[in-house]
């Protein structure tokens, strides 16, 4: 099984940005725990982050083919973007929305996601853990 994790903007900053928000870990070391645990579930984790909302619609285009999920989060465009929310829509490839906050604890143009109408589920507030249990989603999406 092969999963895309894509990261939207600003996570590239992680472990120095807002920690008391989005947590001490570097995105590094998010993405090589990934990569391990997607090794556990037998999972080949292909990881991506950009500050640039054209370059992650083409990532979710480009997925096609070749992904069986992508788990994103999509930052701050989660609550913007109609194009990254049409692109996942396009290529039809089971995604799941993860945040690190829990964004509903937050301000309210926060709560207001254009991704989760159209993902298979939403996991936030559980800072990096979030992504772990993303990636068991995602391997239980096509093993009933
Ligand atoms: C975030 C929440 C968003 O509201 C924010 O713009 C981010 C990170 C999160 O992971 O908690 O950049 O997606």
């Amino acid at each position: 099984m092969n999963v895309l994790v894509l990261h939207g903007p600003n996570l590239n900053l992680l472990g120095a940005r807002e920690p008391e928000v989005y947590g001490r870990e570097t995105l590094g070391a998010i993405d090589a725990m990934l990569e391990d645990e997607g090794r556990k579930l037998g999972i080949d984790v292909h990881t991506f982050q950009s500050n640039i909302e054209g370059e992650l619609v083409t990532a979710i285009q480009d997925a096609r083919g070749w992904a069986d999920a992508i788990v994103i989060n999509p930052a701050a465009y989660t609550h913007t973007s109609v194009a990254l929310r049409d692109a996942i829509a396009a290529v039809g490839i089971p995604t799941i929305e993860v945040h690190l906050s829990n964004v509903y604890a937050r301000e309210l143009f926060r709560h207001h996601s254009y991704i989760a109408p159209i993902a298979v589920g939403q996991i936030c507030g559980f800072g990096a853990e979030g992504y772990r249990l993303a990636l068991i989603a995602a391997s239980r999406l096509t093993k009933p």
